[in-house]
């Protein structure tokens, strides 16, 4: 190590420099032989090795939380918290005591505390702690971990607080911007969904000549995907019929354009006028086009859903075998505009054309909750005069 005199470096210029670099936020977790929980928030988190698998943070020697973890002995848990646990982040980042004062905890079989909401919780051994100039390096042997919510995580960046949006999401028509301030007003009921329903919950957005999933709760059908926001699908029919159904008389002549020879311009006409009547947009299909609502794909192409051979807004009235629900989703108006559509994943089980109608109620429910939430929000158009 060299011992040569360092070139001095003014602590503020440092700190902004190095505050140039994004990092994610976990709390570390440890469990004292009386059962009290000690934490800190850090953000100097990361993976170190897969073989053996390893983890590190760095601590700042003179904490008094990193000393009180330090203390309960050669176990730790990290928790990664979700973007809507800064009050959490902040919380545990606090000089003070009772740290974990009404944050709900739950103990694993290795004894270890895992925040409830965390987007994932890794626990460990502690393998090493080096010195690190005025911090200690400390590696962790990962002993257990799982993701547990399907969701986005908590950044931070120059000193303030964040969520991570798909570039996808980010180059989108500048509209969106506007419609997300809604769509995060409907996570509550969003979450809430999902939950009940076991299944995935999404919000969509048109962007464009794109429709773009802004928002998402719940586990996603394929887990190797981790979340479906940013996900784009092409506003060509039968996708988007509930945007159409819902805008003005030259988004439907624009959508209509889009019915391909697959899927056909009359058979684009009677899908608006059955989704402008139900006031919902579902499909039903057979298992061998499940692909199209399950693919891991960010940017789906138009060929995909335009060759799609789901039935969309079948009576379910009308069928008397099981169905398998691709999708339900309503719209959600604000001032009179539809702003997104609000939408359940199916399971891929088939069930009866009586439980496909519970869930499409339950969403139309949902859609009650979030519009109660958002002034001037509705359920259906108000046409303008
Ligand atoms: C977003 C964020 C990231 C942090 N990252 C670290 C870190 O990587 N290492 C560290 O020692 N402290 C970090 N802290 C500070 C500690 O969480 C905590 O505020 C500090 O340890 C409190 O002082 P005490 O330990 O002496 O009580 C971070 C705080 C925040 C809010």
């Amino acid at each position: 190590m060299s011992t040569a005199p360092t070139t001095p470096i003014d602590a503020m210029h440092f700190r902004r420099t190095l505050g140039q670099y994004p990092t994610g936020v976990v709390v570390i977790t440890a469990v004292g032989a009386d059962g009290e929980v000690v934490g800190m928030t850090v953000g100097s988190f990361a993976s170190v090795s897969l073989d053996p698998p390893l983890v590190a943070f760095f601590a700042t020697s003179t904490s008094g939380s990193w000393g009180a973890l330090r203390a309960t002995g050669s176990q730790f848990c990290v928790n990664v918290l979700t973007a809507d646990q800064e009050a959490v982040c902040r919380q545990i980042a606090a000089r003070k005591t009772d740290k974990f004062e009404g944050v709900p905890l739950r103990f694993t079989d290795r004894g270890s505390a895992v925040l409830e909401g965390a987007l994932a919780y890794i626990e460990c051994d502690t393998e090493a702690v080096y010195p690190g100039g005025d911090h200690d390096i400390v590696v962790g042997r990962v002993a257990e971990l799982d993701v547990q919510e399907a969701t986005t995580p908590l950044l931070f960046f120059r000193g303030g607080y964040g969520a991570f949006v798909p570039l996808s999401l980010a180059t989108a028509d500048a509209s969106l911007a506007s419609q997300m301030r809604y769509v995060d007003l409907a996570r509550g009921p969003m979450e809430r969904l999902a939950a009940d329903l076991d299944t995935e919950v999404s919000a969509l957005c048109a962007a464009g000549s794109d429709l773009v999933i802004a928002a998402s709760a719940g586990q996603v059908v394929r887990p190797e995907m981790i979340t479906r926001v940013g996900q784009r699908w092409p506003y060509a029919a039968p996708t988007g019929a509930l945007f159409a159904a819902n805008r003005d008389e030259a988004e439907r002549r624009r959508w209509l354009a889009t019915a391909s020879d697959a899927f056909g311009y009359e058979a684009a006409v009677a899908l608006l006028e059955r989704v402008e009547a139900d006031g919902v947009a579902y499909a039903v299909g057979p298992a061998a086009e499940a692909h199209l609502f399950e693919t891991t794909a960010m940017d789906i192409p138009v060929h995909l859903v335009q060759s799609s051979a789901a039935e969309y807004n079948v009576p379910l009235t009308e069928m008397s075998e099981p169905v398998e629900l691709r999708f339900a989703s309503v719209p959600i108006f604000v001032d009179g505009e539809m702003v997104f559509e609000l939408g359940v994943w199916g399971r891929l089980e088939p069930i009866s054309a009586a439980q496909a109608r519970a869930i499409i109620d339950r969403v139309r429910s949902c859609a009650d909750e979030v519009v109660a939430l958002i002034p001037g929000a509705g359920v259906e158009r108000v046409p303008t005069a």
